[in-house]
Formats: structure tokens, sequence, C-alpha cells
């Protein structure tokens, strides 16, 4: 079994809070993510897959292939978009990194599997200090 992982970025706002707390129960909670008026961050995306090797291609999965999917499932719906406002698949979610990488995982899922590998992790960094993996429903 062999790995490959794509890396992106997108960068979108987002604001975590919910709507029947005040703002200020909000900024306990949630900290400055809660700003009222929302805020912005340079997502780091790895998205890991495994398999193993075609004996034509000697590739687990064509990356260029992964890069399309990722482009068109992930970027097209992230990239400089409110997650909050803007976003299908987060639709009725709170915003956290938590709920965006399980998201992710939920739109590439499918046309990895279609591809014949096997959706391994989704790696979000929201902050250099603040990561997310999620492995799936397992
Ligand atoms: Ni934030």
């Amino acid at each position: 079994m062999v790995y490959i992982t794509r890396k992106e970025h997108f960068n979108s706002a987002h604001r975590l809070f919910r709507e029947e707390y005040s703002d200020e129960e909000n900024l306990r909670i949630f900290g400055k993510c809660s700003n009222p008026l929302w805020h912005g961050h340079n997502y780091v995306l790895q998205v890991t897959v495994k398999g193993e090797l075609s004996p034509v291609t000697g590739f687990v999965m064509d990356l260029k292939v992964l890069s399309r999917l990722i482009d068109e499932k992930v970027l097209q719906q992230l990239d400089h978009r409110n997650i909050n406002l803007e976003v299908a698949f987060m639709k009725g979610k709170l915003a956290s990194t938590e709920n965006l990488a399980i998201g992710i995982w939920e739109e590439l899922e499918p046309g990895v599997c279609s591809s014949g590998s096997i959706l391994h992790s989704v790696r979000l960094e929201e902050t250099e200090n603040n990561i997310i993996e999620y492995f799936g429903n397992k």
C-alpha cells in the first residue's frame, strides 16, 4: 500500500457562533473566531489517497486527476468564499475546521473511490498551530 498526498491552499471567511447565544457568550466559547463581522484564514489542505500501484503507470492515482478533483469539488466552492453563507456542503453546520474537514472528505470520497483508490485522510491547517485530521467515519 502506497500513500500519496496532494497539498492545496485556499482562503475563506467564517464565523464560529450559535445564533441562540449572545455575542458575549459566543466570544466566551469560540474566542476571536466568533467576531460578528467575520474574519478569514489561509487554510492549508492535504488530501492523502492510498492504494496499490498501477502496473501500467506506476501511480497510486494520477496526481493531476486528484488535483482536478480537489479543485472542482473543494477549492471552487471554498476559495475566497464565506463558509457560513456561500458553501453548500457547510449549510447548517458550525464552520469549525473539524466540520470543514469532514465536509471536504464527503465531497472528495466518491471521486477518489471511482478512480479505484481509497481516501485515507483529509488534513486541514486553519493556522500554523491548529491542525485537524479526519480519517473517515470509522
Ligand atoms: Ni476563525
